[in-house]
């Protein structure tokens, strides 16, 4: 089994979300967001260590609201840096050397299944790259400023990037050894240096929440997530023969 680091970026300022509060805080199914999304990957035989990064506005209440919390848990704190990648940059100096894989998930995709991260590890453990993803079934159209109809893009072969991105350690802290700006996932990094990615099989529910609209769709889903199958009790007298 391999061993994972898991990376939770969460030091956004949740511009398009609005409110006072990052989005990181609002509540789903009673929980906050960003800790429904932790304990997926905290419940994990297979993760070794898990960071959210947080941005230094969020760092006080995150500390003072949740640090005990999140310690119980298992998670440490990193400062974020002023874009996603600067941030998971700042978290991967911290990776622990007896990780073999590093997965990158954002702190606003709470709606991931433990079995599409099984599969997403799986893979990643085999190629040393891969990544969710979902692909594109409606009809793209590029659009002018006026709003009106440029063209139809082709959207075959077009799949939408989710997380977790999982890639080897030194895979991807070499990927973000260079200048990472105007970047927007880790795989693309990756790609960079010519490494393959492989895409795995996500799932629409897997949303990321950008604005309010996507919360609701969020609690919608949550309840509808496949779960992995319980174990069968021990029971004495469950033989076959019986
Ligand atoms: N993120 C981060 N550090 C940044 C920017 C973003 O860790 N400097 C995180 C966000 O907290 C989020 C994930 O990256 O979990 C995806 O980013 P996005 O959905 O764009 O969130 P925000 O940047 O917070 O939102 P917005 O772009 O609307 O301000
Ligand atoms: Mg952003």
């Amino acid at each position: 089994m391999a061993k994972v680091s898991v990376i939770v970026p969460a030091a956004g300022s949740g511009r398009r979300f609005g409110g006072k509060a990052n989005k990181i805080f609002q509540r789903l199914k009673g929980q906050p967001l960003f800790i429904r999304t932790l304990e997926v990957f905290t419940n994990r035989d297979d993760v070794i260590q898990t960071q959210l990064v947080v941005s230094e506005s969020d760092m006080n209440e995150m500390k003072e609201r949740f640090g005990g919390h999140l310690g119980f848990m298992g998670v440490t704190l990193v400062a974020g840096g002023d874009t996603r990648a600067q941030s998971v940059r700042n978290a991967l100096a911290n990776v622990v050397d007896e990780a073999d894989l590093v997965a990158v998930h954002d702190a606003v995709r709470p709606c991931v299944s433990s079995l599409w991260v099984d599969a997403v590890f799986k893979e990643a453990s085999s190629t040393g790259a891969a990544i969710l993803a979902y692909p594109v079934h409606g009809t793209l159209k590029k659009l002018s400023q006026q709003m009106v109809i440029d063209k139809t893009v082709d959207r075959e072969d077009l799949w939408q990037a989710q997380t977790p991105q999982v890639f080897e350690r030194e895979l991807l802290r070499k990927a973000y050894a260079g200048q990472v700006d105007g970047v927007t996932d880790d795989a693309q990094l990756v790609e960079a240096l010519g490494h393959p990615v492989s895409a795995v099989m996500g799932d629409p529910r897997n949303i990321k929440i950008t604005t309010p609209d996507d919360l609701a769709l969020a609690e919608a889903v949550i309840g509808s997530l496949p779960k992995a199958k319980a174990k069968r009790p021990y029971h004495p007298f469950a033989e076959d023969k019986w």
